[in-house]
C-alpha cells in the first residue's frame, strides 16, 4: 500500500453520534491530522431527511439521502456507520467492505448478530472493521479485549452496559423518580435507542454482552443465546427494600465460564452496596473482567451520549487513518475456538429476593415456607414490610440461600396458586462478590 496525505470519510448517519463525529472531524481537524499523519476530511454524509436541522450544521453539499453517493465514492476510504438498526446498515457495511473500504461502526445490533461474518469478509478483502463504540460508549473495552487482555483465560465478566437503564434505575433509586419521566430524560440526553424498548427490555445490553462474550471467550455468542430480562417490572418499593437490605438494583450483564458451558444473561440484580458496580450511577457504565493473569479489572466511564461515543468512533477512525497514511495494511479478524455450550437459565444457581403480597392471617408463612422447602429452596430471612389492616394484607420480603433457578420458577407458579398469596410482586436475583 502507498502512503497517503489525504483520507476520505463517508459518514452514514448524522444523529446524536454522527453530529458529534462531524463536529470533531471539522473543529479538531488539525489535531486529527497530526494524530493521523494525514488530513482526514468528510466526503459525504448519508441521512434520511435532507432538510432536518442538525445539532452541528455542515455544508449542505455534503448531505445525501442516497447511500451509493458514499459507498460508490472513490474518495471515501473509511465508511463510518452511525445510522443504527440492522438493515440497511448491514447491507451498506457489506457493500462498503466488498468494495475495499474500511468500516467503523457503532452498531451493536449488527455486530452482535453478524460480527464474525463481517470480520471474515473484511479479512478476505484486506480491510479493517472496527467497532469500539458498539459497546459502552466512551469506554475503551473492545480494544483491551482484543489486545491487552488477550493472554488471559477470562473466567467471568459482569457489567452495566446500558446507559439509559442505568440512568433510569439511578433516578428511581436516589430521586424516587417515576419510570416514564426518567426514560424521557434519558431520551432527551440522546442516550436511548431509536426504539427505547431495546434499552428498557434489556435487548441493547444483550447485544453488547454477545459482542463482549464472543471476544472474551473466543467463541461465537449470539444475541439470541443471552437470557434477557428488562427493568419494566421493578416496583418503586423494591429500590427501598433493597437499600434497607444493603443492596442497590442494577441491570447486570453477566457472562461466566463454568465447567459445562457458558452462562450469558442480562437481568436486574441486587448488587451489594459496597462493590464497585453498585456505585456506578447515571449514564455511567462499567465492565468488570476476571482473567487468570490480570485478576479483576474494571473499566468505567460514560456509556452513551454524543461526545463519549464520538471519542470511541474517532479512536477507530484514527487507527485506520494512521495505517492508511503510513502505507501499512492490517486487516481485522477474529480467531474463534470451537463453540462452547450455552447453559440454560434454569441451570443457574443463585440467591433470590422475593416480594410477596399476602393475606395477613395465621399460618401464611408456614404455607409459603412449605412450598419453598419442598423445592429445596432455603430461606435466609423473612421480613414483614407493610400491613394494610383494612384489607388484611401484608407485604413480605424473602431472601433465599443459593437455590436452583428451575426450582425458583416452579416455586413462583405454586405460590401464585395459593389463596393466601395475593400477588408475587418481584423476584430479583442476587449477585454476590467473593
Ligand atoms: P440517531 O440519533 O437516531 O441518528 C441516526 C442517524 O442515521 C440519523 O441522522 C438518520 O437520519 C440516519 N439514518 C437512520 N436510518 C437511515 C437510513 N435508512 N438511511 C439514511 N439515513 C438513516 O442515532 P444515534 O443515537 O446517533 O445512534 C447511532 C448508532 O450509534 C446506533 O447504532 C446506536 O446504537 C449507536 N450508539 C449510540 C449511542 C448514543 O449514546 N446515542 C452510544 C453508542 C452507540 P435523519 O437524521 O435524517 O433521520
Ligand atoms: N442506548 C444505549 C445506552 C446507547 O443507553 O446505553 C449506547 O450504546
Amino acid at each position: 500500500m502507498t502512503q497517503r496525505s489525504e483520507i476520505g470519510i463517508g459518514l452514514m448517519g448524522m444523529g446524536v453520534v454522527g453530529s458529534g463525529v462531524a463536529r470533531v472531524l471539522m473543529q479538531k481537524s488539525r489535531h486529527i491530522a497530526q494524530q493521523a499523519g494525514a488530513s482526514v476530511a468528510i466526503q459525504g454524509i448519508l441521512v434520511r431527511n435532507l432538510s432536518k436541522p442538525r445539532a452541528f450544521e455542515v455544508p449542505r453539499h455534503l448531505l445525501t439521502s442516497n447511500a451509493e453517493d458514499i459507498i460508490g465514492n472513490p474518495a471515501v476510504d473509511i465508511v463510518v456507520e452511525v445510522m443504527g438498526g440492522e438493515e440497511p446498515a448491514l447491507d451498506y457495511i457489506f457493500k462498503s467492505i466488498s468494495l475495499g473500504k474500511h468500516v467503523v461502526t457503532a452498531n451493536k445490533q449488527v455486530m452482535a448478530k453478524h460480527g464474525p461474518d463481517i470480520l471474515t469478509l473484511a479479512r478476505k478483502k484486506g480491510v479493517q472493521l472496527l467497532f469500539e463504540a458498539s459497546v459502552a460508549g466512551g469506554i475503551p473495552i473492545i480494544g483491551p479485549l482484543g489486545k491487552d487482555l488477550l493472554a488471559n483465560d477470562i473466567t467471568a465478566l459482569r457489567a452495566i452496559i446500558n446507559g439509559t437503564t442505568n440512568y433510569i434505575l439511578t433516578e428511581m433509586s436516589l430521586n424516587h423518580s417515576d419510570f416514564s419521566i426518567a426514560l424521557k430524560e434519558a431520551q432527551a440526553h440522546g442516550y436511548a435507542e431509536a426504539d427505547p424498548r431495546n434499552d428498557v427490555e434489556g435487548i441493547d445490553a444483550a447485544y453488547k454482552l454477545a459482542i463482549l462474550s464472543t471476544l472474551a471467550f473466543h467463541t461465537r455468542v449470539r444475541a439470541s443465546d443471552v437470557h434477557c430480562e428488562g427493568i419494566t417490572s421493578l416496583g418503586s418499593k423494591d429500590f427501598r427494600y433493597a437499600r434497607e437490605l444493603g443492596y442497590n438494583i442494577k441491570l447486570l450483564a453477566i457472562a461466566r465460564q463454568e465447567k459445562k458451558g457458558l452462562q450469558v444473561r442480562v437481568h436486574p440484580a441486587l448488587v451489594p452496596q459496597q462493590v464497585l458496580l453498585a456505585k456506578v450511577d447515571g449514564v455511567f457504565n462499567a465492565i468488570e473482567i476476571e482473567g487468570d493473569l490480570s485478576g479483576r479489572v474494571v473499566f468505567h466511564g460514560q456509556g452513551a451520549g454524543s461526545l463519549p461515543t464520538t471519542s470511541a468512533v474517532l479512536g477507530d477512525i484514527l487507527e485506520i487513518a494512521r495505517n492508511i497514511a503510513s502505507g501499512i495494511s492490517p486487516t481485522s479478524s477474529l480467531l474463534l475456538r470451537e463453540d462452547i455450550a450455552i447453559k440454560p437459565i434454569t441451570e443457574l444457581n443463585t440467591k433470590y429476593y422475593m416480594r410477596l403480597n399476602v393475606a395477613d392471617m395465621p399460618g401464611v408463612l408456614a404455607q409459603i415456607a412449605r412450598v419453598l422447602g419442598d423445592l429445596k429452596i432455603s430461606i435466609a430471612s423473612v421480613i414483614q414490610k407493610e400491613t394494610d389492616e383494612k384489607v388484611q394484607a401484608a407485604e413480605i420480603v424473602i431472601m433465599t440461600h443459593t437455590s436452583r433457578e428451575a426450582s425458583m420458577q416452579q416455586a413462583i407458579q405454586q405460590l401464585k396458586s395459593l389463596d393466601i398469596v395475593r400477588n408475587v410482586g418481584s423476584v430479583i436475583r442476587v449477585e454476590e462478590w467473593s
